[in-house]
């Protein structure tokens, strides 16, 4: 894939430096790449209505509303595009997979697949070789189910703590999310299949998801949202670039020829095909002129656009012939380049080593569980604790998932299911809990002790319960979902009531969070321990009782700011969220009333710019519950002799030894701060130390961390004078800190 036709060049002190992005085929600098020369001799032998097969797709469930559709070639799942067997061109079967193989209200009866720990568990790893090693796992499942092009790669940052998909994403920095998320793409297309890269732009709320529409200067989007996908892409190289349903500044993303056009085909040479969300298209010539080379899943648009429309304004030369050209073309390089036409998926079920699959899954869990308090060493849980209770989250059975479009059927089946019976979510997504149970885990790691539960729903009890015992653990659940953000960052169900109660009855009492994100915390100061679990998968159960009992030394980092609360947040409630409601109202006790979907549009403005998450609560001087980066170990570490070089690009050295009396996993972070901008986050790494052992890191700053995006020029300017480099272990921990003076550069767009 062509990333870098633009060299990336840099001065950052005296010399220039190299290049951030390097093309993996050296014929593409020159011109075509060997996939374009595939793909145009392919083009060369098709014809017109070939072409115009395979703009747009099916979605396979609405499918037979569309007179002439292949329904009996299709398998239940997002998407499908008939190929074209005379030009070995197989059919494209689409399933949606942030974190696993989906089936989402089991479509598929009894298909079941492994489901990850949510991407924001991941992306708490901070540990790029996870979650290449999740998308791996992801590719090859897909594969053998024989999907050859998986909707993933949710790379929005994660703005608003309240926001239902955060846990689909990869949190609130653009450089740890778009290296995760290049790692995660990389790793499905390990398997010869095509990832997208998801959802292009800004799709950061889901209230009003397919009406709102986000300002922000274009400054501020590319050094945020933008960078992120950026990163992701030069890493990632996805075959698919899918647009989001929201507008951005006045034009709908899946027709915005700034997006799409200008920044992603233009400045990023990127070199794929962009696929629309599903139901995001509004037009043919404009989307088709904006960018837009195929329409997804075109039963939920209110016209079949790329179809019968597509055609009469090609005939009518609205639409040039060579522009169809171009969709096409893009679509087969992101094919050819990821071997789906040389290494065709067999279209019969391939067995699946499950077993080896739920290690992947159990890793990801136990390296991205952050162990956000620990006071006077109640954790590790003590393996000659006599009693235990567990309290609440059908800790007894399962693990809680998140909602939606990624909603796995894993492995093990659904114990507790609960279906919705209102809101935009309702007609595809359950709650859902994955079959790990926390409760056989605990009893499996403590085998001497005696290990109850109660489910949580009378206080009393439960506080009875946890009197009686000599550790209280209770697991409290948040449900989100894709299509509905929550509308208060209280855990639901009166859990901070439960929670008190318990903390009131039994000093020893640990709190295990099974939330989408961030939570408020009232109880915070009665609770000896908090583990922040997010929805931590198909092992979720193992993972948690492994790290409460030491078996693994908790090592994940916040990866998302916890405001002390709401009003600490840029908008500390949802967007739009009041008027649709009231819409919705008033279409309950009428029904001649608009819906929500029908109303227009409405702005929402970003006063934090591109100082998402950390950096606008430095602005700002808010003091958040925890900070982004932050996350506890059973062990201790140590920093010293920081070194910083500005030869050759910036970077620096330091020694981290682990000074505590177990093994465990560190992760020194780089911060980057200038008299104009706060502290950012330009490198980080990931290392295990033995006790006792120290060991030399080297970080290396990502100079668009360091730059302006300068709209004149245009591209990053990295300003001359003198930067504040930290290395610490969240961002507001003071760390190890030294001043570098860089003597200014520009880099490309
Ligand atoms: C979601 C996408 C998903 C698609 C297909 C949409 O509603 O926003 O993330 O891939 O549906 O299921």
């Amino acid at each position: 894939m062509l990333i870098s036709r633009f060299a990336l060049a840099l001065a950052v002190g005296a010399a220039p430096v190299s290049v951030v992005a390097q093309s993996q085929d050296p014929s593409v600098v020159a011109g075509t790449s060997a996939a374009e020369a595939r793909a145009d001799a392919l083009l060369a032998r098709m014809t017109r209505d070939e072409k115009l097969q395979l703009i747009h797709g099916y979605f396979p469930p609405f499918a037979e509303r569309t007179p002439g559709a292949p329904v009996a070639d299709m398998i239940p799942s997002a998407g499908h595009i008939p190929g074209i067997p005379r030009l070995g061109i197989p059919n494209l079967r689409e399933s949606d997979a942030s974190l696993g193989v989906a089936n989402q209200v089991e479509q598929r009866k009894g298909d079941v697949a492994t489901a990850l720990p949510s991407s924001l568990a991941t992306a708490a790893t901070f540990d790029p070789e996870i979650a290449y090693a999740g998308g791996a796992m992801i590719g090859s499942e897909a594969r053998a189910k024989t999907f050859n092009i998986l909707l993933a790669g949710g790379v929005n940052l994660t703005r608003d703590p309240w926001a239902g998909r955060n846990f689909e994403y990869l949190g609130e920095d653009p450089l740890l999310a778009g290296v995760m998320a290049g790692e995660h793409i990389r790793g499905v297309q390990s398997n010869q299949i095509v990832s997208t890269i998801k959802h292009f732009a800004f799709n950061a709320q889901e209230t009003g998801r397919m009406i709102m529409d986000a300002r922000l200067d274009e400054a501020a989007l590319r050094e945020s949202d933008l960078l992120a996908f950026q990163i992701a892409i030069e890493r990632g190289n996805p075959g698919s670039v899918m647009c989001a349903y929201n507008k951005v500044n006045g034009d709908w993303a899946c027709e915005n020829d700034f997006l799409l056009n200008q920044v992603l085909k233009r400045d990023w040479g990127y070199d794929g095909w962009v696929m629309s969300d599903w139901g995001a298209v509004h037009s043919t010539e404009k989307a088709a002129l904006a960018g837009l080379d195929q329409a997804s899943g075109q039963e939920l648009d209110r016209a079949l656009y790329f179809d019968a429309p597509f055609r009469e304004a090609l005939e009518a030369g609205r639409i040039p012939q060579a522009r169809l050209d171009d969709m096409v073309r893009r679509l087969l390089v992101g094919l050819i380049e990821n071997g789906v036409l040389d290494a065709p998926v067999v279209e019969r079920e391939q067995p699946i080593d499950y077993a080896a699959n739920a290690e992947v899954a159990q890793r990801a869990a136990e390296a991205g569980i952050v162990l956000l308090k620990n006071e006077g060493g109640v954790l590790p849980l003590a393996r000659s604790a006599k009693r235990i209770v567990l309290i609440g989250g059908h800790a007894d059975v399962g693990v809680l998932s998140g909602g939606g479009s990624s909603q796995v059927r894993s492995v093990g089946g659904a114990p507790v299911e609960i279906p919705l019976t209102s809101g935009a979510a309702a007609s595809f997504a359950r709650m859902t809990w994955h079959a790990s149970s926390p409760l056989n885990a605990i009893r499996a790691v403590a085998p001497d002790a005696t290990v109850t539960y109660v489910d949580g729903k009378d206080p009393e009890a439960a506080a009875a319960a946890a009197r009686a015992a000599d550790i209280a653990v209770v697991f409290a659940t948040q449900w989100t979902t894709e299509a509905q953000d929550v509308e208060t960052l209280a855990l639901p169900d009166d859990q901070d009531a439960l929670i008190a109660a318990v903390a009131g009855a039994n000093a020893k009492t640990v709190v295990v969070l099974e939330t989408g994100g961030p939570v408020l915390m009232p109880w915070l100061e009665k609770t000896p321990a908090v583990v922040q679990a997010w929805y931590p998968g198909q092992r979720g159960g193992e993972a948690i009782a492994r790290i409460l009992f030491g078996g693994v030394n908790p090592s994940g980092r916040l990866p998302i700011t916890f405001p002390a609360s709401a009003d600490q947040a840029p908008r500390p409630t949802v967007p739009g969220l009041a008027a649709l409601q009231a819409v919705d109202a008033a279409a309950a006790s009428n029904p001649g009333a608009p819906q929500g979907a029908e109303l227009q549009p409405f702005p929402v403005d970003y006063p934090e710019g591109s100082d998402v998450g950390y950096r606008w609560y430095q602005r700002e001087g808010h003091k958040p519950l925890f900070p982004f980066g932050h996350g506890l170990s059973y062990t201790s570490f140590a920093y010293s002799n920081l070194a910083v070089s500005s030869a050759d690009g910036l970077s620096v050295s330091l020694d981290v030894t682990n000074t505590g009396d177990r093994a465990g996993a560190e992760v020194p972070q780089l911060y980057v701060a200038s008299a104009d901008h706060p502290k950012r986050l330009a490198g980080f790494t990931r290392l295990t130390l033995a006790p006792g052992e120290t060991r030399r890191v080297v970080l290396t700053a990502e100079p668009r961390i360091l730059a302006d995006y300068d709209t004149s020029l245009p591209g990053w300017r990295i300003a001359p004078g003198d930067y504040r480099i930290t290395v610490a272990r969240d961002a507001a921990d003071a760390g190890l800190s030294a001043n570098a003076t860089l003597s200014g550069s520009t880099i490309k767009p």
